[in-house]
């Protein structure tokens, strides 16, 4: 019930600001379009991202985020942000801004349809972090992170992501930009509310907890 509360808090209009952060609306017609994404033109549209985001979507490196097994709402909503210029990010700024709203949703079907990234394990006590995903905490506004993205982090349907098998680098580098609120493409703020409450410790277990999450 206090999470139903929270959750209320979270979601309530008084979070929406004059400039809206992203220009995405889930529209019947919107989520539709991105449904029918073209998996066979992605691939080949997914070649020029390979380079930083692996063949299949698993980058190599910390700083560049897996896209495999990523639900395709988010995906198509980032690549529009960036292209849009509500994400800022000098790389994929300019990435996105060559794609068209089309390639946008064939790019995000193909990535959706990869396997995500085998979990790596990590030998770090990460409790705390667990028992922010599953109970979050009371006594500030942190709903469990598991009422939106799932109990396996496998996010969900509208614009919730997957988090499990995240490159933990990654993570924490988005979480903390969301903290100072340097990516403000969250709709009515929810990661910006949310990872005020976390402080930069919990951000780095709750990055290697999701990073090896089954
Ligand atoms: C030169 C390297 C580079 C290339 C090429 C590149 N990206 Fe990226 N991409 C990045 C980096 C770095 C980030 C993280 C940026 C940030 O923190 O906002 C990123 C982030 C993303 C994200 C957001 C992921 C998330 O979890 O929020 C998506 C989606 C994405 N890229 C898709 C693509 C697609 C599709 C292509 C090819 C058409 C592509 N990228 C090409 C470097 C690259
Ligand atoms: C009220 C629902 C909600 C809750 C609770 C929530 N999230 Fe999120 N989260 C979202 C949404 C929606 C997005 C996508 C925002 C966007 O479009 O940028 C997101 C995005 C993220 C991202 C960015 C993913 C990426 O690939 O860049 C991370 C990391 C994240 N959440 C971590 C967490 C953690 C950790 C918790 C718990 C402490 C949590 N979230 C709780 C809704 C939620």
């Amino acid at each position: 019930m206090k999470h139903l509360l929270l959750l209320t808090v979270l979601i309530m209009p008084s979070f929406v600001s004059a400039e809206p952060a992203s220009n995405m609306v889930w529209m019947p017609e919107t989520l539709d379009f991105v449904k029918n994404g073209n998996v066979q033109k992605g691939e080949q549209l997914a070649l020029s991202c390979a380079s930083c985001h692996g063949e299949k979507g698993i980058s190599a490196m910390g700083m560049f985020p897996s896209l495999a097994g990523q639900t395709a709402n988010y995906t198509y909503k980032q690549l529009r942000d960036y292209a849009d210029g509500k994400r800022d990010n000098p790389m994929m700024n300019s990435v996105a801004q060559g794609l068209s709203e089309q390639d946008s949703a064939d790019l995000a079907a193909w990535f959706q349809s990869l396997p995500a990234a085998q979990n790596k394990t990590s030998n770090q006590d990460l409790s705390k972090a667990q028992v922010l995903v599953d109970q979050g905490n009371g006594k500030k506004i942190l709903p469990p992170c598991f009422t939106c993205h799932g109990t396996s982090g496998k996010g969900k349907r509208m614009d919730i992501p997957a988090l499990a098998g995240q490159q933990a680098e990654y993570t924490v580098k988005t979480l903390m930009e969301y903290k100072k609120g340097t990516r403000h493409n969250d709709i009515y703020s929810r990661m910006r509310v949310i990872s005020k409450q976390l402080s930069d410790v919990e951000i780095k277990q709750l990055g290697e907890l999701y990073q090896q999450m089954k």
